[in-house]
């Protein structure tokens, strides 16, 4: 039986994920760090957008029941098959990131600078509410499975983005 109709629910999980850019605290140097390096890694070659939208899916899921509350546990969260975050499962990402911090590059400022404007709440999230991206469409993350159903599929850049809600 279903009780709400979709758009309700695409409320709902957007009003219960957008509190979230400083109710956490989100907002300090670290983090800037933390997520910084994710998307200098994952979206390095996409528009600002794209590395806001990046950046936004970590804020999404502190702020989201289906995933860790802090946002080191987002970050380092494992599956199997490594780190949700792939990048950082990369040894070669990791050197790149500290070549473009010492030299305080302009892919090192970018990154910096879309973490900071999501973490910060300074811009909104492109996304709405994404906690799930792949660079094809489909792949697992951006299906509905037997957990979750995926909602407001978009693309920007290469990377198709998705919010998820429980089912
Ligand atoms: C990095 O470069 C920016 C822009 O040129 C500058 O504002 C900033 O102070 C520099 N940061 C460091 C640590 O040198």
């Amino acid at each position: 039986m279903k009780i709400f109709n979709f758009s309700f629910l695409v409320l709902l999980y957007c009003y219960l994920t957008s509190s979230g850019a400083t109710g956490k605290n989100l907002c300090t140097s670290a983090n800037f760090q933390t997520v910084g390096r994710v998307v200098h890694g994952e979206a390095r070659g996409e528009s600002f957008t794209g590395q806001l939208a990046v950046a936004y899916t970590i804020v999404n899921r502190v702020n989201h029941g289906g995933y860790p509350n802090t946002l080191n546990k987002v970050v380092y969260q494992r599956y199997s098959g490594g780190y949700q975050y792939n990048t950082l499962s990369e040894p070669r990402h990791d050197r790149a990131w500290a070549t473009s911090k010492a030299n305080n590059d302009s892919t090192y400022r970018r990154a910096i600078l879309a973490a900071k404007d999501a973490l910060c709440g300074y811009r909104s999230d492109p996304t709405g509410c994404a906690t799930d991206y792949c660079a094809y469409d489909p792949c697992s993350a951006t299906r509905s499975n037997r957990y979750w159903d995926v909602y407001n599929k978009r693309k920007i850049g290469n990377h198709w983005f998705v919010c998820r809600s429980p089912k």
